[in-house]
């Protein structure tokens, strides 16, 4: 039996704050009220601090293959910088190769997860095949697997057409499965890439010319027609366009059930980056690209708004020494997409979005915890309530600190939020009601235990969120 207690912290829902302490048993919460004095393993005066729910990162890529290299971070080192960050569980994507059931591919990626992962994790499915036998494994999936979600992408060379899109979302909207979608247009990329090659720009700042604005704003577009026509329910990841936010937004005015994610680097970031010395705009090479400020406006104003629901990272880590500048230097189109961002999201999502009074911290917790529980049915998670996972992150508003890549746990080279001034930071961070990430004065530690999390099973979204 292991007891905590967190006492005289601000303790923030998605609906309001109050001044509680919380007490935790056996990794999960009993009682939240004031002046809580029963005996506890642990005693924490929070006072002055908040007490969050643990985020909730329902976009990375953990040991992902990529041409015979594999995204860095795997489920240990991924966890331990989520740990570090505030992050107490994740969904990450199923690899799929051609042939594969899905059950395999889920079994695989566990086998990846177990005896690694130091936090809680549940999987989306991919589907990279118009395959009968993998449609009719949506059900199983849903039911039995934990795994009622499904990422389908329009581009990349494991692109689904639109035939096989809108047989995926009849058969999900039979399970109440949600299909994600990467939405972006690959005939547009596949033209700019050629106007850019016959002049010669195949420098990283033209992988963002290569892929216009309207280039996610189609897909996002295509895809919700397609949803619109079956009734199905759809997620867009990693929104990036100002364009694609109105689409969804004329879409849920319509009646379609669509729920969007964006990324902190589509928020705080933009394509002046690829500009940077050298080769130094490889960094920032991930697909979607990042965009303008009037984008990143944009997507505030979605979040204010409730247009998108969730925040998420797509953590994707590819060393800039090594991998990004070993394949990039001489065109664009062969440096490794993906980014790492899993150990900076509450922080800067805190800094850029509550500290400078573009969202509430109640918004906060909604996008980073709450939203993401319910709409990916994690049921234990995503709130401070009675019965939940004691999965808990006490925030100290006043800590700052300036992102230095040496100082963070991600198991890769660079940060693209490097030399950002933090202005607040988590003090203690549980999981389960166990001590996994502290404050040391100078930066977090990890005081975790790789192997302890566990495999989180979804459950289909039962009404809207
Ligand atoms: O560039 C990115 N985002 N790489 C990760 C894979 C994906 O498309 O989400
Ligand atoms: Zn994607
Ligand atoms: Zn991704």
């Amino acid at each position: 039996m292991s007891s905590l207690l967190i006492k005289g912290g601000t303790v923030v829902s998605a609906s309001g704050r109050c001044e509680a302490d919380v007490y935790a048993q056996n990794g999960s919460i009993k009682t939240i009220g004031s002046a809580l004095n029963m005996p506890a393993d642990e005693v924490v005066d929070a006072s002055g601090q908040y007490v969050l729910p643990g985020a909730i990162d329902p976009h990375t890529h953990l040991a992902m293959p990529l041409n015979g290299y594999s995204s860095q971070d795997d489920f240990e080192t991924g966890t331990v910088a989520a740990a570090c960050g505030g992050v107490t569980s994740l969904i990450d994507f199923v690899d799929c190769r051609p042939g594969d059931s899905l059950y395999e591919s889920i079994e695989r990626k566990k086998s990846l997860a177990r005896g690694k992962a130091a936090l809680d994790y549940g999987f989306h499915g991919t589907i990279i095949e118009d395959r009968p036998e993998l449609i009719a494994e949506l059900k199983p999936a849903c039911l039995d697997y934990g795994v009622p979600s499904f990422k389908v992408y329009m581009v990349y060379d494991i692109r689904v057409d639109d035939a096989a899109i809108l047989q995926l979302l009849a058969e999900a909207k039979k399970h109440g499965a949600l299909v994600q979608v990467h939405a972006e247009n690959p005939a547009v990329i596949d033209y700019m890439n050629r106007v850019l090659a016959q002049k010669g720009k195949l420098a990283p700042y033209y992988h963002a010319k290569s892929r216009p604005n309207l280039c996610e704003a189609e897909a996002i577009h295509r895809m919700l027609k397609m949803a619109e026509l079956t009734g199905s329910r759809v997620y867009i990841v990693h929104l990036s366009t100002a364009e694609g936010l109105e689409h969804i937004r004329r879409a849920r005015e319509r009646g379609v059930e669509v729920y969007a994610e964006t990324c902190p680097q589509y928020l705080t970031l933009t394509e002046e980056l690829y500009k940077s010395p050298g080769f130094e705009g490889a960094k920032y090479v991930c697909s979607p690209p990042l965009r303008t400020e009037a984008d990143n406006r944009a997507l505030w104003s979605g979040i204010r708004t409730g247009a998108i629901q969730t925040l998420a990272t797509d953590h994707c880590p590819f060393d800039f020494h090594g991998l990004k500048d070993r394949f990039g230097t001489d065109d664009y189109k062969k440096i490794p997409n993906g980014a790492p961002g899993i150990e900076t999201l509450l922080p800067v999502m805190y800094t850029a979005g509550v500290a400078k009074g573009r969202i509430s911290l109640e918004k906060l917790v909604e996008v980073l915890s709450t939203n993401t529980s319910r709409i990916f049915g994690l049921r234990s998670k995503g709130e401070i309530a009675v019965g939940k996972d004691a999965d808990l992150v006490v925030f100290d508003p006043k800590q700052k600190f300036t992102i230095q890549s040496g100082k963070l746990h991600m198991n890769v080279d660079y940060t693209p939020f490097e030399g950002f001034e933090l202005e607040g930071m988590p003090s203690l961070v549980y999981s389960r009601g166990l001590k996994v990430a502290q404050w040391t004065g100078s930066q977090m530690e990890f005081c975790g235990k790789p192997g302890r999390g566990r495999f989180l099973k979804g459950r289909p979204l039962a009404g809207g969120v």
